[in-house]
């Protein structure tokens, strides 16, 4: 996808998922817009859609091999190279199976692209001479296989009337050591009958035009394919499209490749000539009207090329044996009866040898190193196809194509949402049409199609075509997806024959003609066989007959194997190719928007396209996104040490990404909207010289290895990275067991053993310390714990540490900061500890003077501070405000202007207690700000020691010889008055301002 960002604005968008919208016309306007540049393919996700050009396109050669090896699945365009190489790698790492489905219509290009995915893992593989022998075989399986599985259809020259699915076994170095390919369900008819403009299978052409007039002499065959009746009711044997001649020369080749040996290829082609001479057979009728065979010509090349006496054969085709209690009777067959026996003969002759065939390919590509760990499958089944008339071959291909839709369904919808759930984000589900009722239409046990063929063909008396189709309509009547002439309404009716049904299947309807279905359904057994001799190995021998051998029913064995194909998928990873058919015409460069639209509608490319968007049109793993978007934030680049989690969510905050436009999974970071990816492509495009030098290197190393390459070296890129990848693994191994004996052995002095653990646990606990310090220096709990090894180094860090708060703190104090603090120094000398309400008092600061605008007495310059007060005479406690002013050298008693009192401050003589006299006389007073006068006063008077705090009560001398007192009590309300014993009753509480008895002595 990254590629594709880079290239959405040149031609098209590389993958549908970005597209802005996601309806069916803007994905045909990208896929037009592409095709038309003859770019082929386009991702969905992970999803290939190819469109088959018609026309060679040079994409596919050993330089577009190289580039896509091992190149991120999303870094460089679309290719079918880039899916395989993706799929290698994952079965790499995770060291599990995988198969990629190739889907698509006949004509579609599956087989195109298989064969270009065999070939890049071919080229991947090293050259050695075993694995280039293996390689050979692989390759070399695909031409013989098509000249004998293959034919000219209407819809494609080079279809495939045989499904394939092939598993390429890999060892855990990932070589490719061998291959294994199963078969399904050969169209044998095709060998007796082609519909008009279509073949048999290529290989009987290839004979007849390429083989060499000896061996053609050797095998009764003359060079025209006229001549054979077998290959000419198509009246289409000879194409200008098709170089037959050219073909034969490949197979015979190809068929040294695969160790098919001389005498089993003469074999072989004996039995390719036996089917053509077979089907020029002619049947005359005797005086009886029975069919009769006269020292056929044709009869004796087929007995002496399949080594089976002349006359046993000539009675097979003409009698049937019948056992009447001990004894044998011939009942002699009416022509249209031998002619259907000669036919079946020469189908079940082509059908063994098709399955010996594979056999052959298979014992010749086997794996024969018991390490092999994993396997890639290459699955790639005959198409959908509707015809003109549809028979029972149409029906399992059909079948065939619906089975895997709903495998594709199951597993993209089903993986989808299980990545939602894993990754722990929320699912929204998508409408899309599940086919599984056609596919229970067709395969229920008792119920479908292929159950009522399986009785209808074992049922006792006269079963017909005509009564099959009576059971089909008594059955699935009212099924939506089933239609015959006496059930459809009067316009549907016109369409069909009455010896038709017609299926809804997910790709279109099909009308199948009952007709011979029954008799193709039971595999009848060969009444003459070829002899081993001539044959190969598995042939089967002379066999008794077997009239009373209970059939065995082809599509019920078809559907089993299904199952089976589709559980043995269902165990490996999936991945796909959609294959589109650009046009019915097979026409270069052209695409029919209505016959491709429609192939996207039944494949439901839009509703994967939806499944992939429901949510989040991009999901990347965060290790690959935060390598290509690191540049992007400074605290990402060049590295992110943390968790990639983390550096993705630094990175998107960095950004400013929308907490709507994205989430977070477990293992990738979701992004709903592709603009959102857009704008962040945008800002790495800008920034991307820096990333100019990671590129030189690529560059240079690419280089590097293309001259070595060129020098003959050998290059074995995979093997140099798995090198690299245990030297890794070494290394880790060596650090993480130095590790542990560091930390076994961290309690002894520092040796060779520990020392590196011992420089870890300091690093770590510094760079601990770092994070959890202290931050003021009243602080002196917090420091952490060291481990054994920094103890005293941590003690002296802490010690520093404090200092270091401690100078920090006094540098950034201001003067008067300073005096305020120098002031409360001495509070606390005189309180702390003596007066209950000094804590509080603590953070308040001290004034410079209380009274700013009031009846001052304008004393002199030297006046520092004033505070007013409430002073009690000393009979009868009577309150007179008045204010205190103090100087630099005494302190005034004053009342509105008058002073009253002076004090010297050397008149007042120390030690000083409060209960002691502080002025000359007794003086009861008030005062709200007593702290802070207190401190004024001593610092001025310089008599810091003189004060003690006296709680209780305290005696006064109210008139000389006459006491008085003062008693301190607590209360709720504050209160200073008279009480009745006539003491002066000072009630604190709170006591925020507290009257204060100063007597003096
Ligand atoms: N990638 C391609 N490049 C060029 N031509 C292609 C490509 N894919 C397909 N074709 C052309 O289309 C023809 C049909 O393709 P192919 O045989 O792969 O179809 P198919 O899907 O296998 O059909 P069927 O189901 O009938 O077997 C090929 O013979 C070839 O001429
Ligand atoms: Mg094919």
């Amino acid at each position: 996808m990254e590629g594709a960002l880079v290239a959405r604005d040149k031609v098209g968008i590389q993958d549908f998922v970005l597209l802005d919208e996601t309806t069916e016309t803007a994905f045909m306007e990208n896929l037009k817009k592409r095709f038309d540049k003859d770019l082929i393919y386009t991702y969905i996700g992970a999803l290939v859609v190819s469109v088959n050009p018609y026309k060679d396109l040079d994409i596919y050669n050993s330089n577009q091999m190289d580039l896509y090896m091992g190149v991120n699945f999303f870094e460089l365009p679309p290719h079918i190279f880039a899916l395989a190489d993706t799929v290698y790698h994952a079965m790499m790492l995770e060291l599990n199976n995988h198969f990629i489905l190739i889907s698509g219509e006949s004509g579609a290009g599956k087989t195109e692209a298989s064969k270009k995915i065999l070939q890049y893992y071919a080229a991947c593989s090293p050259e050695t001479d075993l694995l280039t022998s293996v390689r050979d075989k692989m390759l070399m399986s695909n031409p013989v296989l098509e000249a004998f599985g293959n034919a000219k259809t209407l819809k494609n020259d080079n279809s495939s009337r045989f499904g394939k699915y092939m598993d390429i076994q890999f060892n855990s170095e990932g070589e490719a050591l061998g291959g294994h390919i199963l078969n399904y369900l050969l169209e044998k008819s095709r060998v007796v009958h082609q519909n008009h403009g279509e073949r048999n299978f290529h290989i009987f052409y290839q004979l007849v035009e390429g083989g060499e007039e000896d061996l053609l002499h050797q095998l009764g065959l003359e060079r025209d394919c006229l001549y054979y009746n077998y290959l000419t009711q198509g009246e289409c044997a000879i194409m200008s499209s098709i170089n037959d001649k050219n073909d034969w020369k490949t197979v015979k080749n190809a068929l040294k490749v695969i160790e098919v040996s001389e005498s089993d290829r003469t074999d072989l082609f004996g039995v390719v000539a036996s089917v053509l001479h077979l089907g020029n057979v002619e049947f005359d009728p005797d005086s009886r009207g029975n069919a009769s065979l006269d020292n056929n010509t044709e009869l004796r090349w087929v007995s002496t090329l399949l080594g089976v006496n002349a006359q046993t054969l000539q009675e097979g085709l003409t009698y049937r044996k019948i056992r009447a209690q001990q004894d044998q009777v011939l009942s002699p067959f009416n022509i249209d009866h031998a002619i259907y026996v000669r036919d079946a003969l020469a189908k079940a002759m082509y059908g063994r040898t098709f399955t010996w065939l594979v056999r052959q390919i298979n014992e010749s590509m086997e794996n024969k190193d018991d390490t092999m760990k994993m396997v890639i499958g290459l699955l790639d089944i005959y198409g959908f196809e509707v015809f003109y008339v549809n028979s029972f071959e149409q029906f399992c291909i059909n079948y065939c194509n619906e089975k895997l839709q709903q495998l594709f369904i199951q597993l993209t919808l089903k993986s989808e949402q299980e990545e939602y759930e894993a990754e722990g984000i929320e699912w929204e589900a998508v409408q899309f049409f599940n086919n599984k009722i056609i596919c229970d239409l067709v395969e229920e046990r008792h119920r479908g199609i292929i159950s009522i063929l399986d009785e209808e063909c074992l049922r006792p008396g006269d079963a017909t075509d005509l009564t099959f189709l009576e059971r089909l309509e008594e059955k699935m009547g009212d099924h939506p997806h089933f239609v015959t002439h006496r059930l459809a309404d009067i316009t549907t009716r016109k369409t069909l024959d009455r010896g038709d049904f017609r299926l809804l299947h997910y790709a279109g309807e099909v009308t199948y003609c009952v007709v011979g279905k029954r008799d193709r359904h039971t595999q009848h057994t060969e009444r003459v066989r070829p002899s081993q001799q001539h044959t190969g190995r598995e042939r089967p021998s002379h066999s008794k007959y077997r009239e009373r051998e209970r059939p065995v029913q082809v599509a019920t064995q078809f559907k089993s194997s299904l199952l089976k194909l589709t559980e043995s998928l269902l165990a490996k990873d999936a991945w796909y190719v959609r294959c589109l058919k650009s046009n019915e015409s097979k026409k270069p460069g052209v695409l029919d928007e209505a016959l491709v639209r429609h192939q996207v509608k039944y494949l439901g490319l839009m509703e994967h396209l939806r499944v992939r968007r429901a949510g989040f049109a991009y999901r990347r793993r965060y290790e690959v996104f935060l390598q290509r978007y690191k540049a992007l934030c400074p605290a990402t680049w060049p590295h992110w040490l943390g968790l990639p989690m983390d550096g993705v969510q630094v990175l998107v905050q960095h950004l400013g990404y929308m907490p709507y436009e994205y989430k977070m999974g477990r293992t990738k970071i979701f992004i709903r909207h592709p603009k959102t990816l857009y704008a962040t492509e945008d800002a790495f495009e800008r920034c991307k010289h820096e990333l100019g030098e990671r590129k030189m290197c690529c560059y240079k190393a690419k280089g590097e290895l293309k001259k070595r390459k060129e020098n003959g070296e050998r290059c074995h890129p995979r093997r140099s990275q798995a090198r690299k990848e245990v030297e890794r693994r070494d290394w880790a191994v060596k650090v993480i067991k130095k590790f542990i004996n560091g930390f076994i052995n961290r309690g002894d002095a520092r040796s060779t053993d520990n020392s590196e653990y011992l420089a870890f646990v300091r690093q770590s606990y510094l760079n601990r310390l770092k994070l959890k310090l202290p931050q003021t220096v009243l602080d002196k709990t917090t420091w952490l714990t060291p481990p054994s090894v920094c103890q005293e180094a941590s003690e002296l860090l802490r010690k520093v540490y404090y200092r270091l708060m401690v100078r920090k703190y006094v540098r950034g104090i201001s003067q008067q900061k300073k005096g305020q603090l120098q002031m409360k120094v001495v509070t606390s000398a005189i309180f702390k500890g003596k007066k209950d309400s000094y804590p509080q008092s603590i953070t308040r600061s001290f004034l410079d003077t209380r009274i700013v605008n009031g009846h001052l007495v304008n004393l002199h310059s030297s006046q520092t501070y004033s505070v007013p007060v409430v002073k009690y005479d000393r009979k009868g406690f009577k309150p007179r405000p008045r204010q205190i002013l103090l100087t630099t050298s005494a302190a005034y008693l004053v009342e509105e202007a008058k002073i009253k009192q002076r004090v010297l401050y050397t008149s007042l003589k120390g030690p000083l207690s409060v209960s002691a006299a502080l002025f000359q006389g007794d003086l009861v007073f008030q005062c709200d700000h007593l702290f802070e006068f207190l401190t004024k006063l001593s610092m001025l008077a310089n008599k810091q020691n003189a004060f003690q705090v006296v709680k209780g009560s305290i005696t006064i001398e109210i008139q000389s010889g006459k006491q008085g007192a003062v008693d301190f009590t607590t209360g709720p309300e504050p209160l200073v008055y008279k009480d009745k014993n006539g003491h002066l009753m000072v009630v604190r509480h709170p006591p925020p301002h507290t009257p204060y008895p100063l007597k003096s002595g």
